[in-house]
């Protein structure tokens, strides 16, 4: 009997109107274009103006499940990864759920920050290789501008909103996923927080005055891991899986920095026609990233394409994912 693994069959994102662009923010912080987009790849990044991370994932289900054909009653499981959900509880799982309709679905949140989308997915998968569920919908989604500092010029230039969904099936021609390396390391925690809002650190008047409630991140000190540990975690899923650079035919990579994606391709030995980027467009938007580079690439992929995702972020939280693409468009 073949194994069972658990293929991507569906990629959808959903993205808000308001475009607020390099410019734009250069009127209200000590900034530039130039700036940014040398330091980082962005030109512009879309805010969602009204509504919470739920709607836009709602908005990806939807859009998923009536490209599909899927009726949400048939749904069994929804994972969300974000670092702003619409409240600490109930789960903004259970709100998608909710305003979707599957109310067959049972799901719940994943807190990994930028290397959410890979943490999820494998969580995902493995419901899927364990034959007990059949579909089950893996969602990164993100609001950062409501936990962002509009007077932070350090943070403030990078993130952005929006959210994309992938549906995972059991599959039985080896395609879909299948390895993943993940990483953690709590030492680096301080590097990149939201420090008030939790247990640790409850709202207080001073937690609100002292700005605690936003991004606080150490850019350098960030970069500096994230360049040496997405490249490192790339390279060895690539040799765990004998995969040459010839092998490889598309890196999902994070967008969190064009430097940091160039490194890791770089370490990687791909080409730059084999590497998605839509940062310049989207900035970054922590768990969204990877399932909207995926949307965006979707009808270029073709059935049985190795891809390679890799993040890096907060936590520190890193690792690689390897897919074998399932389908054609
Ligand atoms: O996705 C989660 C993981 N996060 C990341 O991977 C982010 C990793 N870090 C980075 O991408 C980069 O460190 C940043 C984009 C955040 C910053 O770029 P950098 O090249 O590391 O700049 P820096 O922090 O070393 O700052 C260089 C200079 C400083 O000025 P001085 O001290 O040299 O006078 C900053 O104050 O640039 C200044 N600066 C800015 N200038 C104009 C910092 N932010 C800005 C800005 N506009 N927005």
């Amino acid at each position: 009997m073949s194994k069972v693994t658990a293929a991507i069959t569906g990629v959808q994102g959903y993205l808000p109107e308001t475009i607020l662009t390099n410019h734009d923010l250069a009127k209200f912080v000590d900034t530039s274009d130039e700036w940014i987009l040398t330091r980082t790849g962005i030109s512009e990044r879309r805010i969602m103006k009204d509504g919470a991370s739920s709607d836009m994932a709602a908005e990806a289900v939807k859009g998923l499940l009536a490209k599909k054909g899927i009726d949400p009653l048939e749904i069994d499981l929804v994972i969300v990864a974000t670092v702003t959900p619409d409240h600490p509880f109930p789960s903004t799982a259970n709100i998608v759920c909710d305003k979707v309709g599957m109310t067959n679905a049972w799901g719940y949140d994943l807190i990994a920050a930028c290397s959410g989308f890979i943490y999820a997915l494998q969580t995902g998968a493995k419901f899927i290789e364990s034959g007990t569920h059949k579909k089950v919908l893996v969602i990164g989604v993100d609001k950062m501008s409501s936990i962002i500092d509009y007077q932070d010029r350090t943070t403030c230039v990078i993130f952005g909103d929006g959210a994309g969904v992938v549906l995972l099936e059991p599959n039985n021609e080896n395609l879909g996923v299948m390895d993943a390396i993940l990483r953690s390391d709590g030492s680096g925690r301080k590097y990149l927080i939201q420090p008030a809002g939790g247990s640790a650190n409850p709202a207080t008047i001073e937690t609100v005055e002292n700005r605690d409630h936003y991004v606080k991140q150490e850019g350098k000190t960030v970069f500096k891991f994230a360049v040496t540990n997405m490249a490192e975690v790339s390279a060895e899923i690539m040799e765990k899986n004998n995969l040459t650079s010839e092998d490889v035919d598309w890196l999902v990579p994070h967008q969190a920095n064009l430097r940091i994606i160039d490194a890791t391709a770089e370490r990687m030995g791909l080409s730059k026609d084999k590497v998605m980027i839509n940062i310049q467009k989207y900035g970054n938007t922590t768990a969204g990233t990877l399932p909207l580079c995926l949307w965006d690439w979707e009808k270029q992929l073709k059935k049985g394409d190795n891809i390679i995702l890799s993040a890096f972020g907060g936590g520190f939280t890193w690792g690689a994912v390897y897919l074998k693409w399932a389908y054609n468009s």
